[in-house]
């Protein structure tokens, strides 16, 4: 395929815009027909010209004025994704400066696979448009800087209760020939990617919610029959939001109805079209008898975070796809606070620092890298990533950190004052941040340009002589695939200061008797730090609660992590000392473990403190200590090595560390495990972590088949999902195969439920012996189907953790041929599987060859969709030029 790198600098404004748009959409199967009216405006004088967006559509007429058009071209772009360009000559109109465009046309609604534009979900009509779905349906300057005033009309057969669009419902009602018809309107101008529209039967939800200056909103959710009770929660956490997003930021919503629609049949997990958003339905249905107490803190936050997206992404929007950090950053952010300041801050706080060390770091690191606003793509589908969400996140948080609340809010109402109803850039939002603060954000500004993660060296010199302890940060970002010059960043790290005993300090003067404060700025490359006074070295204990997106580098020995594990008053720099220490472990066994698999764990004299220390702890704080027994896995310790190591030898320790965690700590453990409670089911925080550590212990108890009973008893005494799924989880990981009726039994007791069956696959999937197995497994599933995305992500999710598999040459060709399969009818997803095999800088050689070896096959002997191509292409390219370098 040829490139057609698109540029952010290439960025035009557009000649002519739609400022209103009458869409009729007579939804039908095979075969839609579509209506479009769009009030045109010219922007540029001199135009005369221009192109609307289409893709894989049957034009059947043009007329401006309504007069029949001829003068247009109809372009088919190149390449398996059916792209086309409708360019339409207006030269010969007398008053081209507004005038008004209808178009006819079709698409075959029922041959669209790909989840975008209009397709079915079971046999629910629906849409997905962001980011360039609504070309899919009608021919549209389909990018976000055209602002339009829509109203829609549908008309189905009358099998469909229900026919919802964006805004507020004008009429209903049925038409004489068996079809029928609603009518909705947004008075929001929008872009064409918030357009949303839903033909089908639902099981509906009703509530209502009076915003703070007094106005009665509509809630309505709809699900799939019989999951009234399953959306409850999610209604909930709809209210919630809208209080919280009202009293921490002050915003209020501005329709008089806001919906919510679950689909099985979903690329992404959800969408805040405007007025109407519309989800995966695993995260929007789900109660304690169903989901794991993980995925409802998912559905809780998703919810949030589409709602929040009405102001941050429908009322102000993205000028172009390269600003999308603009909307889901800071809407990340804000989603990340309403779950700190609902549930557990310094939890949350954990989560997501992990998650950003575990993939948004090795996306820096991989062929994929590219800075929160990028530069250039080839697919706007690919910008979707960790780095654009996460790591914009983080860049709003250190915002958010250096200013602090109450200017950051500031900056947030001058923000929707300047930028209400407009698609701007990044830029404009760090403005407003700038001058509502009045804080210098100049250098600020490069977080959003420059890739990688940035390192920090921290060390330290003490001179008993003086007393003085020189503590020096030094950052420095290594190239990246995408940009070999770097620069110093604006960072924020907040820093303690502990004694060898474990006593944090305050009251730290330099040299000059000044504070040294506990968030340490600088924008330098280095920043010395010199403590006076002090009578012994101190710990320094740095970047907590992940203040700056940033991997620190020190050499702290076991004794310290230790110390800092027992005794720091920040729970984040415990946990990460207790995660480094974890690290070390796997660093002090790899040679002997190359050797031998069955090597004796080698651990050092601090092993037995540190855990002990931690397993006292575990009643008092269950949520902390199921965390950290939760990041003692292979995965884990592989993306944090930071250097290539062989796999399979990782998960060799990672086993034969729970092992001598369960042999050494058996009875505490056990006596841990009796005492943890069965309370009466309630979403928070103390409740979740309970759960999440019996979840954690019982795993960890039956490691060497033992206390099988205990597995038994909790499948009884089990009044949540979540115990359930902590019984199958330990059967199934720990093979404890005479309780594979329990297994039976749980997958009798959740037939119905997509997302209980797709954890239990998972869990099967991990644990396959061949390809063969694979396959009769997915023969088996019956909620499996290979053009649902849920069930894609399920396997390939199983697959990655199946490393004993995914390594071998039929695993390999078992994903390979998955991707060609999926390309072909769904390009949103195939991208996902192929991000597989892009992070082989992981493994070493002949793992990372293996991979190798696969995207050579690929690109070499096959054609894809341009999302897929863009991913394989530089994962490929990427090595080559690696090998160059490095010969
Ligand atoms: N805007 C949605 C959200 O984050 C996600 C849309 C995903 N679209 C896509 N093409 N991957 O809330
Ligand atoms: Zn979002």
């Amino acid at each position: 395929m040829t490139k057609r790198t698109l540029k952010r600098l290439d960025y035009k404004p557009l000649d002519f815009t739609a400022t209103q748009v009458d869409l009729q959409l007579n939804l039908d199967l095979p075969v839609s027909r579509v209506q479009s009216k769009i009030k045109v405006k010219r922007l540029n004088t001199e135009a005369t010209s221009f192109v609307l967006d289409g893709q894989k559509l049957n034009l059947l007429a043009v007329k401006i004025n309504g007069q029949d058009w001829s003068a247009y071209v109809l372009e088919d772009l190149e390449g398996v994704d059916g792209f086309q360009n409708l360019k339409i000559d207006v030269s010969s109109l007398s008053e081209p400066q507004e005038f008004t465009l209808e178009i006819e046309n079709e698409f075959n609604l029922e041959e669209n696979l790909s989840m975008s534009g209009i397709y079915l979900s079971d046999k629910v009509i629906v849409s997905q448009c962001e980011a360039q779905g609504f070309r899919r349906i009608t021919f549209y300057f389909d990018r976000p800087d055209c602002l339009a005033v829509f109203t829609t009309y549908l008309e189905t057969n009358d099998s469909y209760e229900y026919l919802l669009a964006n805004g507020n419902l004008l009429e209903s009602g049925s038409l004489n020939n068996g079809r029928k018809f609603a009518k909705w309107h947004d008075p929001f101008p929008k872009p064409s990617y918030l357009f949303a529209c839903v033909a089908g039967n639902f099981e509906v939800l009703d509530d209502y919610f009076i915003t703070k200056s007094g106005r009665k909103v509509k809630l309505r959710l709809f699900a799939e029959y019989g999951r009234l009770e399953q959306i409850r929660f999610a209604m909930e956490a709809v209210k919630r939001a809208m209080k919280w997003d009202e009293d921490r930021f002050g915003l209020e919503y501005d329709l008089d109805i806001f919906m919510v629609v679950g689909v099985a049949y979903f690329n992404a997990g959800a969408m805040e079209n405007k007025g109407l958003n519309i989800f995966n339905d695993e995260l929007l249905v789900g109660c304690k008898d169903t989901v794991t107490d993980d995925s409802l803190f998912s559905i809780d936050s998703v919810i949030a975070h589409e709602y929040f997206h009405n102001w941050t992404g429908d009322r102000v929007t993205c000028r172009d796809w390269f600003q999308l950090t603009l909307k889901e950053g800071l809407t990340v952010f804000r989603d990340q606070e309403y779950s700190s300041d609902t549930v557990n801050r310094t939890m949350k706080r954990i989560d997501d620092a992990e998650e950003i060390q575990a993939y948004q770091f090795n996306e820096d690191k991989s062929p994929l890298s590219h800075p929160i606003r990028p530069d250039e793509v080839e697919s706007q589908d690919n910008f979707y990533t960790s780095t654009v969400y996460e790591k914009g996140a983080e860049v709003i948080r250190l915002l958010h950190t250096l200013i602090g609340e109450e200017k950051f809010q500031q900056g947030m109402k001058l923000y929707f004052e300047r930028h209400d109803g407009k698609a701007v850039t990044c830029e404009d939002f760090v403005e407003a941040m700038a001058d509502a603060s009045g804080y210098n954000l100049d250098h600020f500004r490069l977080w959003y340009s420059q890739s990688g993660t940035p390192e920090v060296k921290v060390t330290s010199e003490y001179d008993p002589q003086t007393k003085v302890q020189k503590v020096t940060f030094v950052q420095e970002t290594a190239p990246t695939f995408d940009q070999q010059e770097k620069q110093p960043l604006t960072l924020a790290l907040k820093t303690h200061f502990l004694t060898p005993e474990g006593q944090t300090l305050t009251n730290l003067v330099d040299l000059q008797g000044k504070a040294i404060p506990e968030l340490l700025v600088f924008e330098t490359k280095e920043l010395v730090v010199e403590i006076a006074n002090q009578e012994q070295e101190l710990i320094v204990v740095t970047n907590l609660d992940f203040s700056s997106p940033v991997r620190v580098i020190q050499q702290t020995t076991s004794s310290q992590l230790a110390t800092v594990a027992a005794h720091c008053q920040n729970l984040y720099g415990k946990y990460f000392a207790l995660k480094e220490y974890y690290n070390s472990i796997f660093r002090l066994n790899e040679e002997n473990f190359v050797r031998n698999s069955q090597a004796q764990l080698e651990v050092d004299e601090h092993f037995a403190t540190i855990y002990k220390n931690l397993f006292a702890l575990a009643l008092e704080d269950a949520s902390f200590t199921s965390a950290v027994l939760r990041f003692h896995n292979v995965s884990n310790a592989i993306t944090s090595a930071n250097k290539a190591v062989n796999p399979l030898v990782y998960a060799q320790i990672d086993k034969a560390i729970k092992t001598k965690l369960y042999q050494d700590y058996k009875v505490q453990l056990e006596g841990i495990y009796a005492q943890l409670p069965f309370r009466t089911w309630e979403y928070n925080s103390l409740h979740f972590g309970e759960r999440a550590l019996r979840d954690q212990l019982l795993s960890l108890l039956t490691i060497s088949q033992e206390n099988q009973e205990l597995v038994e008893q909790l499948y009884t005494q089990a009044s949540c999902y979540n115990d359930k799924h902590a019984v199958i989880k330990a059967i199934i990981n720990n093979d404890l195969s005479a309780l594979d009726y329990l297994v039976d039994k749980f997958a009798l007791e959740y037939q119905d439920t997509a997302s209980c069956l797709d954890e239990l696959l998972t869990l099967r999937l991990k644990n396959a012996k061949s390809v063969a197995q694979v396959e009769a497994l997915l023969a088996n599933a019956k909620q499996f189907s290979i053009t649902k995305p849920n069930s894609l992500y399920t396997l390939i999710r199983g697959l990655r953790l199946n490393l004993n598999l995914f390594f071998t040459k039929e695993g390999i060709e078992y994903i390979k041929e998955l991707i060609i399969k999926v390309d072909k009818n769904n390009p949103g997803v195939s991208p996902y599987l192929c991000r597989s095999f892009a992070n082989y800088d992981l493994y070493l050689d002949p793992f990372r060859q293996m991979v190798i070896d696969a995207l050579e096959d690929l690109i070499t002997n096959h054609t894809f969709s341009r999302n897929a191509t863009e991913i394989l292409n530089k994962a490929f390219e990427a090595q080559k030029n690696n090998c160059q370098v490095r010969e």
